[in-house]
């Protein structure tokens, strides 16, 4: 059971304003590249997937096969359906697929709906090759700074929720059970959204995201007086330009 229902509703939100643009997803690209080492014929598998759009980028990037998977049927019905990507209905405690089958793993975002992490491991160590990476984009409580950190900082009670996520450690020490090492971890960079958007698409926003379902609607509007005023306090040429926020990639064999 994820944190919030992601029923027709909040996939079609979150598509409009979640997905990371292409141009915004550059960094990202160099180090899962760096990682994954792509070859041809390779599967990787996309757990809780969500509207596809990393599916969608590693078929383009690095011509792979992915095989999304993704609990939600509101969410799967908006993965680009095309070739090189195959959909499947499972969760990441239960992947439809026979063991030693795929080449890689891929958790963006996922980590923190997932709620039993250390039989999530023991699925994706019986579905990956021996030494295939499980890649992991996520943020953890207590490794940034959340007032700081774009776009959280004009909503700081979204800290509130963002703690209850799984720590680093506790990620690390579910999947170091089930059979793999740490390999690395890294803050990645991307773009999103700039200071004008993010005004114009945070009730969209609020809807898709499970930190900021969190606020109360209170904290949430004193959230977007502070963001008004930060866009006024900008100027035009400052209010339009993509801000970047971090995340972390923690790769594990
Ligand atoms: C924040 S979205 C991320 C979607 C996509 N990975 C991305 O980065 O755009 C979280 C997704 O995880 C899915 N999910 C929820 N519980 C899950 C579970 N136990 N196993 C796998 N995926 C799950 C949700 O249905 C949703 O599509």
């Amino acid at each position: 059971m994820a944190r919030i229902s992601y029923d027709d509703q909040t996939a079609a939100a979150y598509k409009s304003v979640r997905e990371v643009p292409r141009a915004g997803l550059a960094e990202w690209r160099e180090a899962v590249r760096q990682h994954l080492e792509p070859a041809p014929g390779m599967t990787v598998l996309d757990i809780g997937a969500g509207t596809g759009a990393f599916a969608a980028a590693f078929g383009d990037w690095f011509g792979v096969s992915v095989v999304a998977v993704e609990p939600s049927a509101a969410m799967r019905a908006l993965i680009p359906p095309r070739p090189g990507i195959k959909v499947l209905a499972g969760d990441a405690c239960d992947i439809p697929l026979p063991a030693d089958s795929a080449d890689a793993a891929w958790l963006s975002l996922v980590i923190h709906h997932i709620p039993d992490l250390a039989a999530a491991a023991r699925e994706i160590r019986r579905v990956l090759r021996p030494g295939a990476p499980v890649l992991i984009r996520q943020g953890y409580p207590g490794r940034s700074d959340a007032a700081h950190t774009f776009p959280w900082e004009f909503f700081p009670e979204t800290a509130r929720a963002a703690s209850t996520f799984p720590s680093l450690e506790q990620v690390c020490q579910a999947f170091l059970t089930a059979g793999f090492r740490r390999d690395s971890v890294e803050q990645v960079p991307e773009t999103l959204l700039s200071l004008t958007e993010f005004l114009g698409r945070a009730d969209t926003f609020r809807r898709s995201d499970t930190i900021m379902r969190g606020l109360t609607d209170a904290e949430f509007l004193r959230g977007k007086e502070r963001l008004r005023r930060a866009v006024q306090q900008a100027g035009r040429a400052h209010s339009e330009e993509p801000r970047a926020n971090w995340l972390e990639l923690l790769v594990l064999r």
